[in-house]
């Protein structure tokens, strides 16, 4: 088994920056590479600045820290000596194997190369290597220093011992918000477990929000329906994360998983506009002077919304990531939706009413149309009750 001690962290935008401070907050020698001398310097700085942080919190020792780091732009001179090299750069499957190749024909022949990928496939990455057997996906959530939750992705080829590598140094990794939690990803497949767990309940949304525009009923209604659960309502949370964003993620698991998941009349006439939310300065609220703070108690609601589908929905992807062999078990995904969403997973809530809710479900998706929705085998037969 390789004893990893250098770790390389390819793009140092907002996730890669989280993983290098972690990476030498765990004792490795981390190298950053960028394209960007500026992102570089914007990353060590920020990084620096973090650390000294947690140094005056009687945490860790800065300087320590920062005489393990080194910075790049040349990549197939960082990998040279790399034991484990992590890259978080665009989402862009032909960069990322450019990038994949690089590594491989620099770095020794026993480092692992890893995606940080949150949707596309590790085995097509792995395949522009001739190390397929040392590929793998580490997925963190953002940001990284703060969220529980990796994931450690099998590809076709992983090897187990690229895995368990995987897991161990992921492990290592210090979270500042509770006890890191790792996930093994047993099969490659879109949204690996968490982000798929939650990805149908999208195409509920799409059909509650062309329901809002046929109807005329204000989506701020709609939002009212959910109330202030959590710390941004849920289309308050679209707008901060972007509708370009939504509608990517949509039309890519409508590409990969079913045609269901495209984004609805709403959705795409807002894309279309430019109504892409916070960033922007327009989505479905104002940005223009800063996060929106909706009243809910003011709000009409618009009576649409369902919670226990929800429940149903999630609940029934579960099973699917079971059946698919993605997760060994049901506790698993439970507690990387808690580690990765600060949500907790549909399994816990959902399992003493089961057949209540394929009931439930099975009605929905017959009134919404929506074949996908209908309730898998496992969800139906309930014996994904023992599968913990
Ligand atoms: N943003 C999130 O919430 C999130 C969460 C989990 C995973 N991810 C994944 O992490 C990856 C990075 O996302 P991000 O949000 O940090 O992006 P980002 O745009 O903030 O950072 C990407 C960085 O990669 C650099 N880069 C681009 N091409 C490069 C190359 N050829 N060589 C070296 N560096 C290069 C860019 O200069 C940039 O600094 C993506 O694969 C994304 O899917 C993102």
């Amino acid at each position: 088994m390789v004893n990893v001690k250098n770790i390389v962290v390819i793009g140092v935008g907002l996730m890669g920056n989280g993983i290098a401070q972690i990476s030498l907050m765990a004792g490795y020698n981390t190298t950053l590479v960028d394209i960007s001398q500026e992102v570089i310097d914007k990353a060590a700085a920020s990084i620096e600045g973090g650390l000294k942080k947690l140094e005056s919190k009687g945490v860790l020792n800065a300087a320590e820290n920062l005489a393990r780091m080194k910075t790049s732009l040349d990549l197939a001179s960082a990998v040279k000596d790399a034991d484990l090299i992590i890259e978080a750069v665009v989402e862009d499957m032909d960069v990322k194997k450019k990038l994949f190749k690089i590594c491989d024909e620099n770095a020794p022949p026993h480092a692992v190369i890893a995606s940080n990928t949150s949707t596309m496939s590790i085995t097509e990455m792995a395949s522009a290597t001739k190390r397929e057997d040392k590929c793998i996906g580490i997925h963190f959530f953002n940001p990284a220093p703060l969220m529980r939750l990796v994931e450690v992705i099998a590809g076709e080829k992983s090897s187990e011992e690229s895995m368990e590598i995987g897991v161990n140094v992921s492990k290592s990794l210090p979270c500042l918000r509770g006890d890191r939690y790792v996930a093994k990803v047993l099969k490659d497949r879109p949204g690996f477990i968490v982000n798929r767990l939650n990805a149908p309940g999208g195409i509920y949304m799409n059909y509650l929000l062309d329901t809002c525009l046929e109807k005329g009923i204000p989506f701020e209604s709609l939002d009212a329906d959910f109330g202030s659960r959590g710390p941004m309502s849920p289309l308050v949370l679209s707008d901060y994360t972007g509708i370009d964003t939504g509608f990517h993620v949509r039309n890519y698991y409508a590409d990969t998983l079913h045609e269901d998941f495209r984004p609805g009349k709403v959705i795409t006439k807002m894309f279309k506009e430019g109504k892409h939310g916070r960033k922007s300065g327009q989505g479905f609220y104002d940005w223009t002077k800063g996060r929106p703070q909706p009243d809910f108690s003011k709000i009409e609601k618009a009576g649409l919304v369902n919670p226990g589908v929800f429940l149903a929905i999630s609940l029934n992807e579960g099973c699917r990531i079971l059946e698919e062999g993605i997760a060994s078990g049901w506790k698993i995904i439970d507690d990387a939706n808690v580690a990765g969403m600060n949500a907790p997973g549909p399994f816990e809530y959902g399992i003493k009413n089961w057949e209540g809710l394929v009931k439930l479900l099975e009605e929905f998706s017959e009134k919404m149309g929506r074949e996908y929705l209908k309730p898998c085998d496992l969800f139906r037969s309930g014996k994904f009750v023992d599968m913990k």
